[in-house]
């Protein structure tokens, strides 16, 4: 498609529809089902030359829209949807999947979701959600990878990659990376809340997400709905386009959040609509998510010169290059087909990847008297309110619970002695038990979009059948349910073992089934610190020593809690298996480097089991002196290594310059100076080596 000559061709109408977006209900005889966005009369005027449109969930619906709409047009409707982890053969949240610490297998999950999402009529996906997260009071912190800027880099580039496939694959989606920027930085945890940081903490801390993302040559990024130190990003030109365009260099199409552009209103920064639109376009806002301020007012501000046309141009081009990228021009449909929806959606391949993502993203965080693995005779009673719930998450796009395996449908698989009683035989079946699970944790309606908690611990329903379950027996194995850290503190006595399930998706039953009967191995850590207490939270790994770290001085004038130890109940990069793996000889080829050399950091890891297992060895420095002070730990490495029973590895890390070097205010420097190399399998180090940089 000769893009040019189209523009050139385009009415100014034409050109500021591409700019729109609506939600599929004003394409369809249906009222308009308005959100939270205005309450705009829907008519044929509104949506006359949209651009986009979001949220149509059937393939039948999107073939038809699109057919009406090409009647009239020559340029098609881009389709976009909130596929974030799974369409319809749902895989483990983000949170879940960070803690695979396994980017290829994430990649492939987002190539499947792709492949079903563009069967059935999608184009572009809201996703990767790549916000780092240090406060677990967020609800969205389950469509993140975590606290950690180097992990989230790597997984915001698997995803994009695993969704666009280089536009090569006739399945590719457009990404589109969210939400920029600091969006998991909302204060006290409250979504849509305030962000403040300095450049320095948004760059070390925040940007890495985003920027691994574009790097990967993600297609979109959504700009996000909270303030950044005062500003509304919707209208903040620094970070939209001076940090966004110019420094990260992307060139691909800024759309807003759902009607963010008129929250501004809201955000008591600009009086009207037409302020909001075009303070936004200003920034850098491309298209306008379902706030309909474009469409009200672009066209007389152009006719004032408040904007001008070749501004308006240079938009609408990103936009129709991303609909000939992905072949639109050529064929309006793409690869959306009802009869091929049946043949891709769910089918065995998927189920099978589904599988092996949930098995590989629980974290077994304790395991006393070797309780599991499960004999497959054993009696077992298993209680709780998730025992026979399929917890697809979140943001389950078109997952459905009746496709899903619940945790009682995948022990049949393997147990013979199961039994999962009623209400008033739950003692009775706990006390004939050799052990008890117990489904327990969060409903997915309690994480996701607006559902933030103050209070992040075990209800205290379930914390009384714990009391009157462990009355009658002892074993008691803890099958937690979650989208967020959860406080353990008040429970995590009664368990001999506790199993993060996370939300789990379609298969997260017969993944756990496989697990607990031993065969499959557990193999996930953390990615988000599970604090002891809420009050500690934000809390996470790479925190500053301060001048007065209670871990060195102990008790008086140091920093911490008279009431509660600093450290998180169970922390980043931990998790346990059924291996027991052995970490030692550490050791560094050189103990110095100048700016063009290397060393190599290396480990043996023994599995003194025998019991073939992964274990994900991560490398951490610390810079013992630097201008602006870095954090007690910094995560710069992992590798997930397969270690058969009985058998011994060595593991190598190459460290140069980029290693050791950070952002200092926004900019990527390596100081000269000492620093410490840990080598564990979880952020709870212990040897070190040390290597100077010179
Ligand atoms: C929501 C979310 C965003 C999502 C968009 C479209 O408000 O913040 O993540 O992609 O609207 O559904």
């Amino acid at each position: 498609m000769d893009i040019n000559k189209l523009l050139r061709e385009m009415t100014l109408e034409e050109k500021i529809g591409q700019l729109n977006q609506y939600t599929v209900d004003y394409f369809l005889d249906t009222e308009a089902l308005i959100v939270t966005g205005p309450n705009h009369k829907k008519d044929g005027k509104t949506i006359k030359y949209a651009g986009s449109l979001l949220n149509c969930f059937n393939t039948k619906q999107m073939i038809e829209i699109q057919r009406n709409y090409m009647k009239d047009h020559n340029i098609p409707l881009l389709f976009m949807l909130d596929v974030v982890h799974g369409y319809k053969t749902i895989y483990p949240i983000p949170l879940a999947m960070g803690a695979t610490f396994n980017p290829e297998l994430l990649k492939r999950c987002c190539k499947m979701a792709a492949k079903e999402a563009s069967t059935c009529g999608v184009h572009v996906t809201f996703s990767p959600m790549v916000d780092m997260v240090r406060d677990a009071r967020w609800g969205r912190v389950m469509e993140t990878t975590g606290e950690d800027p180097y992990l989230n880099e790597i997984m915001a580039k698997s995803q994009v990659e695993g969704y666009q496939q280089d536009f090569k694959n006739k399945y590719s989606i457009a990404g589109c990376v969210k939400h920029f920027a600091c969006y998991g930085a909302c204060e006290s945890g409250k979504d849509y809340n305030m962000a403040d940081m300095s450049e320095h903490t948004l760059f070390e801390y925040y940007m890495s997400g985003y920027k691994g993302a574009i790097d990967a040559d993600v297609a979109m990024v959504m700009s996000s709905f909270n303030t950044l130190n005062g500003i509304p990003v919707s209208a903040n030109k620094w970070l939209l386009t001076d940090v966004l365009k110019e420094k990260l260099n992307f060139k691909g199409i800024v759309i807003s959040d759902f009607d963010a552009i008129n929250d501004m209103i809201k955000h008591q920064h600009l009086p009207n609509s037409k302020e909001c639109a075009y303070k936004a376009f200003d920034a850098g806002i491309d298209i306008d998510m379902m706030s309909i301020a474009y469409f009200d007012h672009l066209k007389d501000l152009i006719k004032e010169n408040k904007v001008s046309i070749e501004k308006i141009d240079e938009a609408v081009y990103k936009i129709l290059e991303l609909k000939d990228k992905l072949g639109l021009f050529e064929n309006p449909y793409l690869n959306a087909s009802i009869s091929n929806e049946k043949k891709v959606c769910l089918c065995k391949s998927h189920l099978n990847l589904a599988t092996k993502a949930a098995e590989e993203s629980f974290v077994l965080l304790k395991n006393e008297d070797n309780v599991l693995p499960l004999n497959e005779n054993s009696k077992i009673s298993l209680i709780g309110p998730f025992a026979d719930k399929v917890h697809i998450g979140s943001w389950f796009c078109l997952g459905e619970e009746k496709d899903g395996v619940s945790i009682y449908q995948g022990l049949k698989e393997n147990f013979v002695n199961l039994d999962m009683p009623s209400d008033e035989n739950v003692i009775n079946s706990a006390k004939e038990a050799d052990v008890v699970l117990m489904s327990l944790g969060e409903k997915y309606i309690e994480t996701g979009e607006g559902n933030s908690k103050a209070n992040i611990k075990i209800s205290d329903d379930q914390i009384q059948l714990i009391k009157n379950v462990y009355e009658v027996n002892k074993n008691l194995v803890l099958l937690l349910y979650t989208g967020r850290p959860i406080v353990l503190s008040d429970v995590e006595k009664y368990f001999k073992s506790i199993v993060v399930m996370w939300q789990p998706g379609t298969m997260g039953g017969k993944a756990i089934s496989n697990l607990l009967s031993g065969k499959t191995n557990f193999s996930g850590k953390l990615t988000m610190s599970f604090p002891r207490h809420i009050a500690q939270v934000p809390i996470y790994y790479n925190y500053l020593n301060t001048g007065r770290p209670k871990q060195m001085m102990g008790q008086g004038f140091v920093s911490g809690y008279l009431d509660v130890e600093n450290s998180p109940l169970y922390p980043f990069g931990y998790g346990l298996s059924y291996s027991n793996f052995k970490i030692h000889s550490l050791k560094i080829s050189k103990n110095s480097i100048k700016e063009d050399q290397y060393v190599t950091v290396s480990v043996k890891v023994k599995n003194q089991s025998n019991v073939d297992g992964y274990n994900t060895i991560q490398l951490y420095i610390n810079d013992l002196f630097s201008d602006i002070v870095r954090p007690v730990l910094e995560l710069k490495g992992f590798k997930k290594v397969f270690i058969k029973a009985n058998e011994e590895k060595t593991i190598r890390f190459k460290v140069d310059k980029n290693t050791l070097g950070y952002y200092r205010n926004g900019n990527f420097v390596t100081e000269k100076g000492d620093f410490n190399i840990y080598v564990s399998d979880s952020s709870l180090v212990t040897d070190f080596v040390r290597l100077t940089y010179k």
